[in-house]
Formats: C-alpha cells, structure tokens, sequence
C-alpha cells in the first residue's frame, strides 16, 4: 500500500511535534512544511523537507493526501475552508475555532462537501482513556453520578512574556481546560448546562488564572471541575499522565469519576468497588485497570492515515470539536455574567443522534 502524503500547516511548537509524528508512522510520508515565517522554512531545510509559505503555493504535483492544520486558532476555519474547497482530508488542532459561530462554518462546510473533518483532543487516543470508557461502558462503575477534575499548576513567569498570553483568551479555560472537558463528553456523555467563576487575583491580566465550573451531564450526572495555571501541584493531566516528557511525571491522578458501584481514578485508573454488598461499612477493593501506554499523538496520526483511506470515520469529528468548543464558550459566559448557562445541542447534533 502506498504511503499517504501528509503536509503539515504551521511549523510551530504542536506542528513540530506533527512532522515527527508522521515521520515516524510507517504507512505515512511528510511531502511538506507549509509556513509563511523564516522560522517554518528554517525547520523545513533542517529536517530536510519541502516548503511552502502558503496552501496555494503549493503545485498540482505536489498535492497531498492530508494536511494538519496546527496554526493559530483564528486562522483554523479559514485553513480549513482552503482545504474543503480542495477536497483534501484534515486533521485541525484544537479548539476548532475561536468561536462557536466559526466553527460551525468549517463543520457544515466539510460535511456538505464530504471531506473528513478529524479534530486534534489527542488525548481521546490515549490508551489509558479507551480503558477507561470501556470501563464506564461495560457499567463496572454502575450509573454515573459525578466526577471532580483538575488542571492545577503554574506556567513559569516568562510564558508570559508574550503579549498574546496575558490577553482575554489565552487563559487556561480555552487553552487548557478544553481539553478536559473533551474528555468528560467523551467519557460521560454531553454536558447540557455549566455556572463558573473565575478570577486573575495574581498576575492580574485580562486572562482569566483560575476557573471553577460545575457542570451537568444529559445523564444527570453533576461533575466539578476547576483549572488554575498558577497553583504549584502535582493535580493536572500533564504531571499525571506522562505523556509529553517535557512535564516531570507524577504518581497522582488528577481526574475522580464516580458511580452507585465503583469509581475511577485517571490517569491511575484505580477502580474502587466493595467486593460484596455496597455500605460505607463494607470493605472497598482497589485495583488497577492494565493498559499498554502509547503516545496518543502518535496513535492520532495512524487514525488520520485510516480516516484519509476511508477505513475509519474521525473519532474526534467536527460535530464534536464544535460540542466540547461549546461548552467552554458556555463556562466563560458563565463566568462572566454569574449565571448558569443552558448549552442548546446542535441541530444537525440533534438530528444525527436521532
Ligand atoms: N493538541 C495539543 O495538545 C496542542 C498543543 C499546543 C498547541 N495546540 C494548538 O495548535 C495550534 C498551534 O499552536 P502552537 O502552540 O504550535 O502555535 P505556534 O505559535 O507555536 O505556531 C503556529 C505556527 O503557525 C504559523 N502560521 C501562521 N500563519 C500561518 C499560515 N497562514 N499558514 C501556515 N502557517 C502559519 C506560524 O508562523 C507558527 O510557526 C493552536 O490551535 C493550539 O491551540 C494544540
């Protein structure tokens, strides 16, 4: 089978990572760095690759079979419609879009033209979370009644040494917690409903700090979840799960979801349940779900050759990049008025879930 050709758009700090990534995937080849900054073609001549300063720069022959949108999350839709309009399969990072309107473009855009549409929450590809699922799936917890997740610690000061950084928008609640919340849709189901606070006691940019948020499932499910990038803990996906080296990794979980007869821990997947009858006075067992760790942005790159073949539909599709990108829009809303806010489904959601 002939390899597919992959271009990679944005030679920035996550589409570094791409290039590596496919690069090292045996059914894919990189064709292409596409840049329009010194610092895209400069990487592009190190790992020895062809670049381009735009998509349409690129010739007829040079055509790839999937592009990886990693730009700046304003440029994500109008990357994208480029795309749709050429027919090529893509893989944009996350959030979607910086807006819920946005998105929504770049969604019905795709699906009227039936291009594949895969959305990068990587972290859906994680072993360990298909284990995870499987274990909610397969009922071993019971009914879903609530979960606690963290995003707790500190950027260094000179992160924010960069104007963008410290604006409305580049705080953890659209950087960070999106990705969490992705993960709670997936693992607990939609999320119909969120109230938030949030605060910038320390740095005291326009950026939000510190965010809380309750949230409710369509299950009726409540969860609690609060992300802060200025607490020193060990309590976040990226100290728990070691799944980017940069973090050093900690034995800690940073997400609790529980059941009427079990709960879970993640990343530890420690599953908790009494062995007998349920009662606060039965005893508890406590053992371990066994995964084999793999790095999901890897195993997200094999899933994109799949989806670029035709063999697998998008795990992450549009219609779910525009749902978790709605809640986060919700939990800012919320947080900035101080009322609960009602998250409506999509129409075509609706009408597919049918
Ligand atoms: N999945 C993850 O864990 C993860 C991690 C980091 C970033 N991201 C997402 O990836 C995207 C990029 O983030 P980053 O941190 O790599 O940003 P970055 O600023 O490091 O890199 C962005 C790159 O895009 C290039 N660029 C700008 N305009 C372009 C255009 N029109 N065409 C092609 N390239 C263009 C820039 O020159 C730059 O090299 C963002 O949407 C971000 O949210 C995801």
């Amino acid at each position: 089978m002939a390899p597919v050709k992959i271009a990679v758009m944005g030679a920035g700090l996550i589409g570094k990572r791409h290039a590596v990534h496919v690069r090292a995937e045996p059914s894919a080849v990189l064709s292409a760095m596409i840049d329009p900054a010194p610092t895209g073609q400069a990487f592009a001549e190190e790992i020895g690759v062809a670049w381009y300063p735009a998509f349409d720069a690129l010739p007829a022959s040079q055509r790839p079979d999937g592009v990886i949108v990693a730009t700046p999350n304003q440029l994500h839709v109008a990357n994208g419609l480029e795309l749709v309009s050429a027919g090529i399969p893509m893989l944009v990072e996350k959030p979607l879009a910086d807006s819920v309107d946005s998105a929504r473009k770049l969604v019905q855009a795709a699906e009227a033209a039936n291009v594949p549409l895969l959305v990068g929450h990587h972290r859906r590809h994680n072993p360990m979370i298909r284990k995870a699922r499987e274990a909610i799936e397969t009922g071993r917890l019971g009914r879903i009644l609530t979960l606690n997740g963290q995003f707790w610690l500190v950027k260094p000061d000179d992160y924010f040494d960069v104007d963008w950084r410290r604006q409305e928008g580049a705080g953890p609640v659209l950087i960070n917690l999106i990705h969490d919340i992705d993960l709670f849709r997936y693992l607990c189901g939609e999320i119909t409903g969120v109230q938030a606070l949030s605060s910038n006691a320390v740095r005291g940019h326009p950026a939000e700090e510190t965010a809380v948020a309750i949230l409710r499932f369509a299950s009726g499910a409540l969860g609690t979840v609060s992300a802060s990038d200025t607490v020193v803990s060990p309590w976040s996906w990226e100290l728990t799960t070691g799944e980017n080296p940069a973090y050093p990794r900690q034995d800690q979980s940073c997400y609790q979801i529980g059941g009427t007869h079990g709960s879970l821990t993640i990343p530890a997947l420690e599953l908790w349940s009494h062995t007998d009858k349920r009662g606060w006075w039965e005893p508890l067992k406590r053992e371990r779900i066994p995964f084999v760790p793999e790095d999901p942005l890897q195993a997200q790159i094999r899933h994109f050759c799949a989806v670029i073949r035709g063999e697998e539909e998008p795990l992450v599709s549009g219609r779910e990049g525009l749902a978790t990108l709605a809640v986060i829009e919700a939990v800012k809303l919320a947080a900035r008025s101080g009322a609960p806010v009602e998250i409506a489904p999509e129409p075509a959601l609706a009408k597919a879930s049918a």
